[in-house]
């Protein structure tokens, strides 16, 4: 996506977040603080969106699990991937869909409804493709770590960052102990040394 592009869809999406706010009052619809945030500062894309959209330019297809609006796989689908998402929260997966129809309805974009990895399709084939996880800080049961190790066996390549995937960590002893987790599976891991503040994204594939 050019610069230009990501301006256009920022500001389209600023406009669909502004309605959508304002349609569901003070409760604001599970969407709170996060969204705020991104409409009083007007970027709608954190930093490590539009690294990752840089990074996944050409990738063919994404798997994003943790959507919430979906403004980064829609993103990636406007560029050419073919993304499924995945969010457990109604309302945010209801926010992500009138985003897709607004924003994507031509892509090659569907969201499901469903936690992931729960919610993957038996007949989904994962070999090819590249596993998403962004700010999925959602504090996990012991056995949704398992289930997520046990899929980045399955995918090309997964792409988490230790700093929010199942929890919040900022300390780099709680995020290598993640690290140590995950290389403890036979997974290896690879820092993509982002430039956004407070994340350590990795890449992550299978130990030769
Ligand atoms: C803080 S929001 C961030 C959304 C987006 N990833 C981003 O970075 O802008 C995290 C979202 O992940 C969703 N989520 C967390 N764990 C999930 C899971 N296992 N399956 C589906 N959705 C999940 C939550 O419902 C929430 O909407």
């Amino acid at each position: 996506m050019h610069k230009s592009e990501i301006a256009a869809f920022e500001a389209e999406a600023r406009t669909f977040l502004a309605e959508r706010l304002a349609a569901m009052g003070p409760d604001e619809g599970g969407l709170a603080n996060f969204y705020l945030r991104k409409l009083e500062t007007g970027r709608i894309f954190s930093r490590y969106d539009r690294e990752l959209i840089a990074l996944l330019e050409g990738e063919a297809r994404v798997v994003h699990a943790g959507i919430g609006i979906g403004q980064l796989s829609a993103a990636l689908a406007l560029q050419g991937s073919e993304v499924l998402g995945f969010e457990g929260d109604l309302r945010r997966h209801a926010a992500a869909e009138a985003l897709r129809l607004r924003l994507a309805p031509d892509a090659r974009y569907s969201i499901a409804f469903a936690r992931f990895p729960d919610g993957l399709d038996p007949a989904y084939d994962p070999s090819g493709a590249t596993l998403l996880f962004t700010n999925v800080a959602a504090t996990w049961p012991d056995e949704t770590y398992e289930a997520m190790f046990a899929m980045m066996h399955r995918f090309r390549r997964t792409i988490l960052d230790l700093a929010r995937f199942g929890d919040a960590r900022q300390e780099p002893a709680e995020q290598a102990e993640l690290a140590e987790r995950i290389a403890a599976k036979g997974l290896a891991l690879t820092p993509l040394n982002f430039v956004a503040e407070k994340t350590a994204f990795m890449e992550i594939r299978r130990a030769a």
